[in-house]
């Protein structure tokens, strides 16, 4: 079989760029140590409603000024519906899900990521511009999905 000299190039480009990528996420997850915000921590999906932190979802603050936020998502709600922090709080998000998956986003912040269940995700923001903030689901999980949103308020 011939292939054309071009043909040869372009394979052999494609072929070294695969390699140059995959190199550069083994680089990020293993030197860099970033890897997605995921998986932190496992909960029974089943006894979210009975499991601390998860039992009383909501704020806490911490000895540092910082504060931790638990969240259930579950169709089609966040609980807590409403959050309030003052402005420069530097807010980790808790997530999990006592049935589907969620996702769990905040537009104009970097809080992007799924509320899965039986796991515990977790991120954080530093919320310096006061005003609303709209929590959403952007993971298609039924026919109530346009309505599953939150709030928090920066003041
Ligand atoms: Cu929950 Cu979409």
């Amino acid at each position: 079989m011939r292939i054309h000299r071009y043909e040869r190039w372009w394979l052999t480009f494609g072929m070294a760029m695969l390699l140059v990528f995959l190199g550069l996420i083994g680089f990020a997850a293993f030197a860099d140590n970033i890897n997605p915000p995921s998986d932190m921590q496992q909960v029974d999906p089943t006894k979210v409603s009975q499991t601390a932190p998860f039992d009383k979802p909501g704020l806490r603050k911490l000895s540092d000024g910082s504060y931790e936020a638990y969240y259930v998502a579950q169709v089609f709600t966040f609980n807590p519906a409403t959050l309030t922090v003052p402005a420069g709080s530097k807010v980790t998000f808790f997530v999990t899900s006592s049935d589907v998956v969620h996702g769990f986003f905040i537009p104009s912040t970097d809080i992007n990521m799924m509320a899965v269940p039986g796991w515990v995700n977790e991120q954080t923001h530093t919320f310096s511009k006061p005003g609303e903030y709209l929590l959403i689901c952007h993971e298609y999980c039924g026919l109530g999905h346009q309505n599953m949103f939150a709030k928090i308020e920066v003041r």
